[in-house]
């Protein structure tokens, strides 16, 4: 990296992307910051409220879909690097409000990112893309196997989300094959941690809890997912774009494999509630039964490793919600209740 070198964030205002942003500004002193993001229901200038006055960092917003508009961004500001969080990122949305929009943002997106670059490396020395994907895209692990998925697995995607994530990372694989692009994709699996929008299993939980709600499981709960502290994930990416091989594919998880009903047994705990508040509701369709995913790659290749325990950051992470309540109540105003399709799934699949 060269003094001023410009990031191009896509999605900067979500939650692992706003996390990420204030991650690198705080490593790195002498780069600029372009977070160009369409503010859709799950994006939040408020995430960003602390470094918004930062000399470093400049919002754009708009659309990734729009190819005018990344054209727009790279002959203004010139990006050296570009990193992609955009997307439609909520599995239950692509299910019940379709998946549209998920075309759109995660594929059509990735598409004009990579024809920007495509164009603009001719008239400047870009280095980097990095585009972030999921563990989703690899499908489905039996529970009862040790098997964790690799940088070789075969996608198999299950649901809308995650076949458009599939989508988006073989255009950019594609891109590098075909023009040498210089291109990283990462799979990660889930995350957690601070700002993240309370459609997803842990912040949803936390605020059921306080407004005194049952936490739904799907099916019987044990779908299995290996959690990472959002910080580690910004750690891994971070590495991603500055040192990262291109063309190379890497996957990032912390070994921390845990079922939905534990997750939920840990909330009730904090809140001194017992199990009479689950509630086990229909299966989701698509429902991937376990995902784990081995970084042995990224560790060993680019010296990546995760440094914070389940326990303790998991609690902090509950602590956060309760601690900013200014910031739930803006999520609250601007979305209404927050796992809609929870809500659609019951009165149109349940019947109640
Ligand atoms: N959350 C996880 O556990 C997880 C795990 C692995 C990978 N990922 C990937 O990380 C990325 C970020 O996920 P997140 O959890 O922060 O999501 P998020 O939903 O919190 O944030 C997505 C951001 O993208 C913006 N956006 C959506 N469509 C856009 C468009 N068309 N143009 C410009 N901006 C747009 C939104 O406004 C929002 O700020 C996604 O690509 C996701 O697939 C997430």
């Amino acid at each position: 990296m060269k003094n001023n070198d410009v990031i191009l964030v896509t999605g900067g205002a979500g939650f692992i992307g706003s996390n990420f942003i204030k991650f690198v500004l705080k490593k790195h002193k002498d780069l600029h910051v372009v977070n160009l993001d369409s503010l859709t229901y799950s994006g939040n200038k408020e995430n960003l409220k602390d470094i918004a006055g930062d000399t470093r960092y400049t919002f754009v917003k708009g659309d990734v879909s729009n190819g005018a508009v990344i054209e727009k961004v790279f002959k203004k500001y010139k990006p050296t690097y570009v990193i992609n969080f955009a997307a439609e990122t909520h599995v239950d949305r692509s299910i019940h409000v379709g998946a549209k929009q998920f075309i759109d943002t995660n594929i059509v997106g990735v598409f004009n990112i990579l024809e920007a670059i495509k164009k603009y490396r001719e008239v400047y020395d870009f280095k980097k893309y990095v585009q972030v994907s999921t563990d989703e895209v690899f499908g489905s692990l039996p529970l009862d196997s040790k098997k964790a998925f690799t940088e070789t697995t075969a996608f198999s995607p299950n649901v809308p989300y995650s076949a458009t994530k599939a989508g988006g990372d073989m255009l950019c694989n594609a891109y590098f094959t075909t023009w040498q692009l210089p291109v990283v994709v990462t799979h990660c699996s889930n995350n957690y941690g601070p700002f993240q929008y309370p459609e997803k299993l842990i912040p949803f939980f936390i605020l059921r809890m306080l407004e005194n709600k049952t936490l739904p499981l799907y099916g019987d709960g044990k779908n299995v997912r290996d959690w990472i502290y959002v910080v580690d994930h910004c750690s891994a990416l971070d590495l991603c774009l500055f040192k990262g091989k291109s063309g190379e594919v890497y996957n990032i998880g912390a070994d921390n494999e845990i079922n939905n009903l534990d997750i939920a047994e840990k909330i009730a705990k904090y809140f001194k509630k017992d199990k009479t508040i689950f509630e086990f509701v229909s299966d989701r369709p698509g429902h991937d039964r376990r995902y784990a995913v081995d970084s042995s790659k990224i560790k060993r290749e680019l010296g990546w490793k995760p440094v914070y325990s389940f326990e303790k950051a998991f609690a902090e992470t509950i602590k956060w919600y309760l601690d900013h309540p200014k910031w739930v109540d803006g999520v609250r105003k601007k979305t209404g209740v927050f796992n809609p399709h929870i809500d659609l799934w019951r009165k149109h699949v349940l019947k109640k």
